[in-house]
């Protein structure tokens, strides 16, 4: 189990606006990072609803993103459920730029 370790995500450059960068931590974590205009956003690449992939889904609105499969929102800032079918949050991580590159914290 990694505790309160900063976890390198990619160089700042490499990413994209609104482009998805999924970065499997161990065998039970994947984090998704994404990009939206100057903001790093790290969330659990795990719908609360049925766990699937987040990564597959589509931002709204710069700061929410929609399950593919079956709907429900998250505010990327939070982890806040939106909308229905889910209801509990998803999990967030901090971010942080070093040197150019994009660090994610795994507490
Ligand atoms: S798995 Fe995401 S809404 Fe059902």
């Amino acid at each position: 189990m990694i505790n309160n370790q900063w976890i390198e995500a990619g160089t700042i450059e490499n990413f994209k606006e609104n482009n998805k960068k999924v970065i499997r931590i161990n065998d039970e974590l994947e984090v998704m990072v994404i990009k939206i205009k100057d903001s790093f956003f790290a969330i659990e690449n795990k719908c609360s609803h049925d766990e699937k992939p987040l990564s597959d889904g589509k931002i709204i609105d710069g700061e929410i993103i929609e399950c593919k499969y079956h709907g429900a929102r998250f505010n990327l800032q939070n982890g806040k459920a939106l909308k229905m079918p889910a209801v509990t949050p998803i999990n967030i991580f901090k971010t942080k730029i070093e040197n150019g590159k994009i660090y994610i914290q795994i507490d």
